[in-house]
Parts: structure tokens; C-alpha cells; sequence
């Protein structure tokens, strides 16, 4: 077994943090999933609800250290929106940069790459955690910190996890060969997804300084940029607000 081999975990606290325990054993291409985590991770220190049965909790291995780790979520993106996009073709999916999934102004997947390294801080490849909204209720994600969707919300349909696992792990694997043969196509390919560009947007940096400005670009190695009064500033981390015009733009209300 190797390449597209999925571990299946009744319970763990991260996938990300057993994926990074057991990277030797784990193979390369391979997906560990939970049908449930109790310290579900998420980007900038914050918790990842993952309630039992409900969603996609999952990481992927990279063992190859030919892909920067920064260009990793993007692989992550591009093989969950190919998923959605399989299993809801009706639906409009957009990647928010920097590493999320959105369907209209909601969130509907999170993205966490975390990079191993061994002796001597060498680094030894990375696992991109994954966590889809799937089943979840409209009244599990209220209690959210943020507005949010999941796959029932939006198609009314109650899909198998096994299922969406299954599809998952053939576009990680895909997107990372495309990754390893050429990190310029996997970032065209990511970009063209990002609909950020053009909108007016404040962004939150981790200091909880917030910066308003229109977004001009967003750069190979994922920097942010953004057009402000006093010049174009750049970010490499942040979380993003769209302003309410560029959402009504966006999604012609
Ligand atoms: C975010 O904050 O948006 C990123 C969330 C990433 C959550 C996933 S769930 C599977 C994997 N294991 C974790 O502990 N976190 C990631």
C-alpha cells in the first residue's frame, strides 16, 4: 500500500498532530482521517470544532521536499474544490486566500499545512490538514465564530464521507504531481481560482492591525498585496474581510 492509502481513526485530538507523529510510518501520497478530533487545530492558534460523523477531519503526507511548504495549501485547495465541485457541480466554490474554501460569503473548508522536520531541524516534508464542512447542521454552524456553511447547507443532500475521502485523496494526489512537475502551473491554477483580486477588503494582520485597501495581486510565493492610501503593502499571513460593495459585486446582489 503507498500512494492514495487513507488511514481511517475512530477518534484523535489533530490528524495533523498524529500524521506529524507517525510521518516515518505513513507513506508519501497518503491520507489519515478521524470521523472525529478533540484538539482539532486551525490556523493562528485557534480550534477546529470537529464534532464525530459529521465532517471531512483529515491530513495529507508530503514527503517530498522538492515543494516549498508554502506552496502546499495550495495543493490542498485545488484537490478540495475538485472534490466539491464532483460531488456538487451546481454549486459556485472559491478559494479565499489565504488558505480557505468559501461558497458566497460562508466558509466551508479550512486549510493547515504544518512542516516536520527531523534531526538537526532538517525539514522532511509537511502534512496539509484538511477540514470540510460536510454534514454539518445550520444550527451546529451558527455556533461557529464565523459565518459558515457546509455541503448539507448548500445541496440539502446528506453525503458519505468514505465517499468524499475517497475523492479527495485522487485530487491531493493529482495536485501534488502537478506541484512536483511544475510549482508554476499549480500556482496559475490556484490563483486563477482566488476571486480576491480587485475586491476592497480589510486585512486583519496577526496583531489585530487592520489594514483597508483593494487587493492588486496575490504574489507566487503568497504574498498578499494590497493597494492602499499610502502605497501597496504586502502580507504574507492575515485573515481577510471582503467589504459588503465588493460582496454584493461579487455575488450581484
Ligand atoms: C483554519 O483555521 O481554517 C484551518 C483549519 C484546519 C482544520 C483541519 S481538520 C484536519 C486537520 N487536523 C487539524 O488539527 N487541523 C486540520
Amino acid at each position: 500500500m503507498g500512494w492514495g492509502e487513507i488511514t481511517w481513526l475512530a477518534e484523535v485530538d489533530s490528524t495533523n498532530r498524529y500524521a506529524l507523529e507517525h510521518f516515518e510510518a505513513l507513506n508519501d501520497g497518503s491520507l489519515v482521517v478521524a470521523e472525529c478530533q478533540t484538539a482539532g487545530r486551525g490556523r493562528r492558534g485557534r480550534n477546529w470544532i470537529s464534532p464525530a460523523g459529521e465532517n471531512i477531519y483529515a491530513s495529507f503526507l508530503i514527503k517530498s521536499t522538492a515543494i516549498p511548504i508554502w506552496h502546499t495549501p495550495r495543493i490542498g485547495g485545488l484537490a478540495v474544490l475538485e472534490t466539491l465541485r464532483t460531488l456538487a457541480p451546481e454549486v459556485n466554490f472559491w478559494l479565499k486566500w489565504p488558505n480557505d474554501l468559501f461558497c458566497r460569503e460562508r466558509k466551508i473548508c479550512g486549510i493547515l499545512s504544518e512542516v516536520k522536520t527531523g534531526q538537526g531541524n532538517v525539514v522532511r516534508g509537511g502534512v496539509i490538514g484538511i477540514g470540510i464542512n460536510i454534514n454539518m447542521s445550520e444550527r451546529a454552524l451558527h455556533a461557529l465564530d464565523q459565518p459558515a456553511t457546509s455541503l448539507l447547507m448548500e445541496c440539502d443532500d446528506k453525503i458519505n464521507l468514505k465517499k468524499v475521502a475517497e475523492l479527495l485523496v485522487i485530487a491531493l494526489n493529482k495536485y501534488y504531481i502537478i506541484g512536483l512537475n511544475n510549482s508554476q502551473v499549480l500556482y496559475d491554477l490556484w490563483k486563477a481560482e482566488n476571486m480576491l483580486i480587485g475586491m476592497l477588503v480589510d486585512v486583519v494582520m496577526d496583531d489585530a492591525q487592520v489594514v483597508h485597501g483593494e487587493i492588486c495581486d496575490i504574489g507566487f510565493d503568497g504574498e498578499l498585496k494590497l493597494a492602499t492610501s499610502t502605497g501597496v503593502k504586502r502580507f504574507l499571513s492575515g485573515d481577510v474581510a471582503i467589504s459588503k460593495s465588493s460582496i454584493n459585486q461579487l455575488f450581484r446582489r
